[in-house]
């Protein structure tokens, strides 16, 4: 789904164009607003001057979520029906209005105004344009606190599922990679000095598993997110009899927020969900280093394919690794929003604060940057080449052996501290022989990549089934 395209995409007339602040009194289609062209300013009587009316408005970020937004009003609309607050005639005439408004929002063609302070006024003010009765009955029982908690839940469901899909698709190139290099002998490294040899397959896996378990921190997320959150009002409920369940039951939801004032300040899923962009993060960080690492003229392990290398505009026999350094630096952005938002959150009194608002800024640029890498780490590692030559040089080190001579004269007998004794004074007088080659000294240790590879493979295939069925299908239309 192209979120933020209608915002990237708005023709002219559609930019923020800022209401004279003696423009003549709004028009029968604007009765609905206060003269100052507010949707709840019927207390105020003047208007919010207009540098803080740009420095308060969230609608350039939270444009993003539109179509939760309408999916929500729908939804929220069928309840307050339901329960009778409103006619038949009502809900089809905010169904219609919701439905071209989407419409407008995606063809660019939705003409925002200055006055619009988010994307919820934006729409409800265009609401009660296309259907003044119905349009004002639409807030009915509902603030604007539960109603983006409502959206950003929907928006995270959404992109866990989006995550998810990102996921599986890198470690199934990892998993396939590792299969291709199963047996493939590399020098392991512990503090960057060689240790003990293993298999390109096995050191390529170990970046499979944190993978895996950024796959489980999203759905976790996704879990803290399916609870619905209408009906807590501004922070205190509603006098209304609004049918919460049925609500819940339109978008999907698992279950109901259970405490109205936690309701509008909890944004613990949120929270969730930039945790785990920043796993990922912090994940692919370390792939990229070690790509970076091995791409250098000093390891030489893989050669680096033109198409993820660049050059340089001065030198001209560099080839770079920029993409993987990109993947690495991009966690910079990643952490960076776990802290923004974790600070914003820190603090704040009970229910609803508007630095709330800034949210979504994290949450967006997380998801943003996490779907964005992992996409590029995927094609990075489709498009690695390892140069078997320079990792069997790295191999021809008798060091690399000295756990498995001591091990073998564990095998005879001899107890590991004398045998670790024996071997290293071995080491230091330069008489240590390795006891055997790469490949043996692999083998004896059972690495089993073949084996976990396939493992990983299946756990692929759930992570697309989980993507793909989540969040459930939802029956409104528009
Ligand atoms: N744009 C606001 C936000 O993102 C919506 C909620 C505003 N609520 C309020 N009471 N001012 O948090």
């Amino acid at each position: 789904m192209p979120w933020g395209v209608w915002w990237a995409s708005s023709g002219p007339g559609t930019a923020l164009e800022p209401r004279p602040r003696d423009a003549p009194a709004p028009g029968p289609e604007e009765a609905h607003l206060t003269p100052h062209g507010k949707l709840y300013s019927g207390r105020f009587g003047e208007g919010l001057l207009p540098e803080l009316e740009r420095f308060a408005s969230s609608l350039d970020v939270d444009i993003e979520l539109a179509p939760f937004d309408i999916l929500g009003s729908l939804a929220h609309a069928r309840g307050l029906h339901t329960v009778g607050l409103l006619s038949k005639g009502q809900l089809r005439a905010i169904e219609k209005g919701l439905g071209q408004i989407s419409e407008e929002l995606d063809s660019g063609r939705f003409a925002f105004q200055e006055t619009d302070e988010d994307i919820h006024t934006a729409v409800e003010r265009r609401l009660t344009e296309l259907a003044p009765d119905a349009g004002a009955r639409l807030h009915t029982g509902r603030s604007r606190n539960d109603q983006v908690s409502l959206d950003l839940r929907l928006y995270c469901r959404a992109v866990c599922a989006a995550l998810t899909g990102g996921l599986a698709e890198l470690v199934e190139a990892v998993a396939v990679q590792a299969l291709r290099h199963a047996d493939l002998a590399m020098p392991g490294y512990t503090h960057l000095q060689r240790a003990q040899p293993v298999t390109v397959g096995h050191h390529l896996l170990a970046h499979a598993e944190p993978l895996l378990r950024d796959a489980d921190r999203v759905r976790s997320a996704y879990a803290a997110a399916d609870r619905m959150p209408l009906g807590s009002g501004a922070l205190a409920g509603s006098t209304l009899p609004l049918a919460r369940e049925l609500v819940a039951e339109e978008l999907g939801f698992s279950s109901l927020t259970e405490n109205s004032i936690d309701a509008v300040s909890d944004r613990d899923f949120a929270l969730d969900l930039v945790y785990a962009c920043a796993s990922i993060g912090i994940h692919l960080s370390r792939l990229g280093e070690d790509v970076v690492l091995w791409a250098s003229s000093e390891f030489g392990f893989v050669r680096l394919s033109d198409r993820i290398a660049t050059g340089s505009s001065l030198m001209p026999q560099k080839k770079n690794p920029d993409i993987a350094e990109l993947i690495r630096g991009r966690s910079g952005r990643a952490i960076g929003s776990l802290m923004a938002l974790a600070t914003v959150l820190k603090g704040l009194p009970l229910a609803y604060d508007r630095d709330l608002q800034e949210d979504k800024v994290a949450v967006f640029a997380a998801v943003d940057n996490a779907l964005d890498c992992l996409e590029a780490a995927r094609l990075m590692v489709e498009n690695l080449e390892f140069d078997a030559t320079r990792l069997a040089e790295g191999l021809d080190d008798d060091g690399l052996y000295a756990t498995d001579s001591a091990e073998k004269l564990v095998t005879e007998g001899v107890s590991f501290r004398e045998a670790h004794r024996r071997v290293a004074q071995q080491v230091r007088e330069s008489s240590h022989r390795a006891p055997w080659g790469p490949a043996r000294s692999v083998e004896l240790r059972r690495l089993d990549v073949r084996a976990r590879a396939r493992a990983v493979r299946r756990r692929v295939v759930g992570m697309r089934r989980w993507a793909e069925t989540h969040p459930p299908p939802v029956a409104i239309s528009g």
